[in-house]
């Protein structure tokens, strides 16, 4: 079948119309499981080819390497986000330590906020640390502390689009001009905002992170992570990658990590899993827009609570980010809000009168979902370090999934209630 010009569709067609590489010999119309970790060759000069890349299409060997349900929800990320290469993990985590396992040295540093999802906090400040990594952390707003902080051993700056749970918003089309003029390239973690509400390429991202756990599982079905390089970092100026080859269809980066360090990592994904992410990805524009819609709903209906204390939403007026939320994903910035309340006691008190939003850590379900984040994500930090990571004890974070709008607002107003 003749491959299909996809420019001009739309973002749901695009990854709904997504062809397969190879035709199925049945004519299936979703990419079946191939639930096996070998592949046959005809003969001895066939597999020699195809583990020499000497074939004109890529064969697959072995599913640690690659495997065709997986390549096939790749090429469904390539056709939503736009990004030239895509390596699906088996978590989130597994797409940030892979990243950086690719680009970081001894000796190497990383700037970023500390402001961070807990276990990336850890690995920079930790697991990195222990191969001689250094985290350097800045103010994201502060654009002259990033500008001071970099140095000729800086492999990246590192941001999560959104924090969470503080739901900052780095302005990345001037971070990425710094970056720029001194050679490093922009990792963001984009869990947060799906690509039919964040365009990173014009953002000026270079390479993209994605917790595919939650927006894309389809109803947090199953873990896995995203990698994605758009090509606009030329990878000479990174000392670890400077002598890797560019090839025709792959960058330095793309090509280190795929043939070098994630198949050693081996945190590949699982191809039921991709089966079932890649049906996730058919329905996403569908469940990000609810999602996010009723996300503002439920914001502005904290707002008006005498007992809640403060809501942090980016599109909300009391927001120091609503302008580059706005400028940056259309005034759709995604289903996590947070809210706080007097006291631990009384988030505590709230969160066990819930009946319809359930007290579960995990973003983007189809469930609402709500989480005391200093006892739980951060529980085990210490108070000092609860206190460079912002962690506040009266706040929570909720997760707003698919239920109708009015009966999340009696499930509020009726906990609330437990409170006078
Ligand atoms: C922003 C962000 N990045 C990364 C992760 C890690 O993803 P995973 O649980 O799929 O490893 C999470 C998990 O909650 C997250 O919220």
């Amino acid at each position: 079948m003749a491959q299909k010009d996809t420019r001009n569709e739309k973002f749901s067609t695009r990854i709904i119309s997504e062809k397969f590489r190879k035709e199925d010999v049945h004519g299936a119309i979703s990419m079946p499981i191939y639930r096996n970790a070998a592949f046959e060759f005809p003969n001895s000069e066939s597999i020699a080819n195809a583990f020499q890349y000497k074939e004109d299409i890529a064969s697959h060997t072995y599913t640690r390497i690659t495997n065709p349900t997986v390549e096939n929800l790749e090429n469904k990320i390539k056709a939503a986000s736009g990004a030239d290469d895509v390596m699906m993990v088996a978590s989130g985590m597994a797409a940030i330590s892979n990243t950086f396992f690719t680009i970081a040295y001894a000796g190497s540093n990383i700037v970023t906020s500390p402001h961070l999802f807990g276990n990336t906090f850890s690995l920079f400040k930790f697991t990195l640390a222990a191969f001689g990594v250094e985290v350097r952390f800045v103010n994201t707003d502060n654009l002259e502390e990033i500008a001071s902080a970099i140095d000729e051993n800086t492999c990246a700056f590192f941001c999560e689009l959104i924090t969470n749970p503080h739901l900052e918003i780095a302005n990345l089309p001037e971070i990425s001009k710094i970056l720029k003029a001194r050679n490093v390239p922009m990792i963001v973690d984009t869990t947060i905002v799906a690509w039919c509400g964040f365009d990173a390429r014009a953002a000026g991202v270079d390479i993209e992170v994605v917790s595919t756990t939650k927006y894309i599982s389809g109803g947090a079905t199953t873990i896995g992570g995203a990698i994605l390089d758009y090509g606009t970092f030329d990878w000479k100026h990174n000392k670890r990658l400077s002598s890797v080859v560019k090839t025709d269809t792959m960058s330095q980066f793309s090509f280190k990590l795929k043939r070098e360090i994630a198949r050693n990592i081996g945190a590949a994904m699982d191809p039921e899993t991709a089966s079932l992410q890649a049906l996730g990805m058919e329905t996403l524009q569908l469940r990000f827009e609810r999602m996010s819609a009723s996300a503002y709903q439920l914001a502005l209906f904290l707002s008006h609570q005498q007992k809640v204390v403060k809501v942090g939403y980016p599109k909300l007026d009391s927001s120091s980010y609503k302008s580059i939320s706005d400028r940056l994903f259309s005034g759709n910035p995604g289903a996590m809000l947070t809210f706080s309340l007097e006291s631990k006691e009384a988030c505590y008190k709230f969160m066990d009168k819930l009946q319809i939003i359930r007290r579960a850590t995990n973003l983007f379900d189809n469930k609402t979902l709500i989480i005391h984040p200093e006892s739980t994500i951060y529980g085990t930090f210490s108070p000092e370090m609860k206190e460079v990571m912002g962690i506040e004890s009266n706040l929570m974070r909720l997760s707003v999934g698919l239920e109708d709008i009015s009966d999340l607002q009696e499930d509020i107003i009726n906990a609330l209630a437990i409170l006078d």
